[in-house]
């Protein structure tokens, strides 16, 4: 199968690449999207026929539950379950930050296909803000399902480009949308009793969701569902997180690379750099962090020195996949 990239700068060229991603969910086919926070890979949610091509599109080892991405809220009571006390809060949590990188998770009703949710009785569920997500999604009518459009257990794509890197010859098409506005995959929230659970750490940091409640962070290792896997985002490179940089001694003959936080200079030390923001803004670190990622696994390193960042705002969902690399590199 040839991969195709569709492009979207001139009106004409976005009508048509639209059409076509339409066509190809139409007919039960996967298709890379660009949403706000990264690639996903999408299918027709209440097809179980279509969710099965992406996994074996990722070639997951096993099905997680996929994250369900409605056309509009009108979609929202069809495919999950509110409970009447947490109503007040969801509602004000939606909207806030809906459309946008916040996903719920709801108990489901039967029209999801079981595959989609991984059997369990619940369902992830979003909207997403990326305008060309949203025109091809209310195209076509129905909930998506999209997991993000990487290969299991490796760096999600912030851009077309890589989209085609993970998938090239194993879909038919990827709308290109430039690169991604968060670069990192949306906040994963579950409402209890007493208020919000993180269950994945993302763009809308716990500081905010503080406003509407109580939130609890979920321990990491403790996992309701895959993709909370303590290993992901897997660069081929080892990668190991340092809190300074500086003292790192190379050993001879061997080519380490940098992924920089804070302003320390260039340093020689390593064959290669890369800093997150020139700013110290934790949302230009989250927007370059899986890009730059991806360059310095493609420079031919030994290994990725990876600056601790402070871990607060987004800078605990920065450290979180930072952690899941290094860990996918120890064990490997
Ligand atoms: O930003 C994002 O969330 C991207 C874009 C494409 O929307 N999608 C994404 O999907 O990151 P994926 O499949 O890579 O991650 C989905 C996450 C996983 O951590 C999964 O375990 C969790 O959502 N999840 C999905 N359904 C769940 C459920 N019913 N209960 C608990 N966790 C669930
Ligand atoms: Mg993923």
């Amino acid at each position: 199968m040839i991969t195709q990239i569709g492009p979207t700068h001139s009106p004409g060229d976005r009508r048509q690449t639209v059409a076509r991603a339409v066509d190809l969910l139409r007919a039960g086919e996967v298709v890379a999207l660009p949403t706000e926070t990264v690639y996903g890979l999408a299918a027709d949610a209440l097809s179980g026929e279509a969710v099965v091509k992406i996994f074996e599109t990722k070639k997951r080892p096993h099905f997680n539950p996929l994250i369900v991405h409605l056309p509009e809220l009108a979609w929202l009571e069809k495919v999950a379950v509110i409970d009447e006390k947490k109503r007040p809060l969801i509602e004000r949590l939606i909207a806030k930050f809906w459309p946008g990188p916040l996903t719920i998770i709801l108990p489901r009703r039967e029209i999801v296909p079981p595959i989609v949710t991984a059997g369990l009785e619940t369902v992830a569920v979003r909207i997403s803000a990326n305008p060309l997500f949203a025109e091809v999604v209310r195209a076509f009518g129905q909930p998506l399902a999209a997991p993000s459009a990487n290969r299991f257990g490796r760096i999600s794509p912030t851009a077309a480009g890589h989209a085609m890197e993970e998938l090239s010859g194993r879909i038919p098409f990827i709308v290109d949308g430039g690169a991604t506005e968060h670069g990192i995959e949306s906040t994963v929230i579950a409402v209890r009793e007493g208020g919000i659970e993180v269950l994945r750490a993302g763009p809308i940091a716990k500081e905010e969701l503080s406003e509407f409640a109580e939130v609890s962070m979920r321990p990491s290792g403790r996992t309701e569902a895959p993709g909370q896997l303590p290993s992901h985002y897997r660069p081929q490179t080892p990668l190991t997180i340092s809190d300074e940089v500086s003292k790192i001694a190379v050993p001879k003959g061997k080519r380490y690379g940098a992924l920089l936080w804070s302003d320390a200079p260039f340093s020689e030390t390593f064959v290669e750099s890369r800093r997150l923001s020139t700013t110290g803004n934790l949302r230009e670190a989250a927007t370059n962090l899986f890009r730059q990622l991806r360059e310095l696994d493609r420079a031919g390193l030994d290994c990725i020195v990876a600056e601790a960042l402070p871990e607060e705002g987004l800078g605990v969902a920065i450290m979180d996949r930072l952690r899941r690399a290094a860990h996918a590199a120890e064990i490997r």
